[in-house]
């Protein structure tokens, strides 16, 4: 396989079958918590989680909705956890169970803002999903249902994540070297 365009490539933090191993056994988790006669809303928020989710979802039991909703924070000058919805949800929470799915929760103000906003519209269920954690980063506690793995403090890049819209397309997680 050649590399993208003979740059370095990212060092391997998580490798492609850890993630397809991690993910089958969250889905297991998911279908253990939820009824299987139910349809379950997937939330994915734009655009990171986009490569788990549609991995996640494939291995899910249940009837199963899915949505996007994207966000986009403002300068760091402002507060903290202000955030600017990009793209809203298309279809109505109320009385679903929801499944918010995250690539990384970092600060943890990015979700504690959406949770929030989205208990507002009183789904039966709002629970998170997340790949990737990174607690030692953590500003706000957020409640993490089902997390992938814990990382240390470096920037990753894969599988979703992204470098200035770079390495999104990697199939592992890599240390982006930045
Ligand atoms: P926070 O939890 O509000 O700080 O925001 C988390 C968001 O920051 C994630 O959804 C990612 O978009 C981005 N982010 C945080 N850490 C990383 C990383 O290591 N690589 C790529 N994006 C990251
Ligand atoms: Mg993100």
């Amino acid at each position: 396989m050649s590399t993208q365009h003979d740059e370095a490539l990212p060092e391997v933090l998580l490798s492609k079958e850890q993630i397809e191993q991690r993910i089958a056994e969250l889905a297991e988790e998911i279908a253990r918590d939820y009824p299987e006669d139910e349809e379950l809303l997937c939330l994915g928020i734009l655009k990171g989680s986009v490569f788990f989710m549609v991995d996640l979802v494939r291995r899910l039991p249940m009837p199963v909705a899915v949505d996007f909703f994207q966000t986009s924070s403002y300068g760091s000058s402002t507060t903290p956890g202000e955030v600017l919805i990009k793209k809203d949800v298309d279809l109505p929470l109320r009385g679903r169970h929801v499944l918010l799915i995250e690539d990384i929760v970092d600060t943890g103000h990015t979700l504690t803002t959406i949770l929030a906003m989205l208990r507002l519209r009183k789904p039966k269920s709002l629970r998170l999903c997340s790949l990737l954690d990174k607690p030692d980063r953590r500003e706000v506690e957020v409640p993490i249902d089902y997390l992938g793995f814990s990382i240390e403090n470096v920037f990753v890049v894969g599988y979703g994540l992204d470098y200035a819209e770079r390495w999104r397309n990697l199939p592992y997680v890599g240390v982006a070297t930045v």
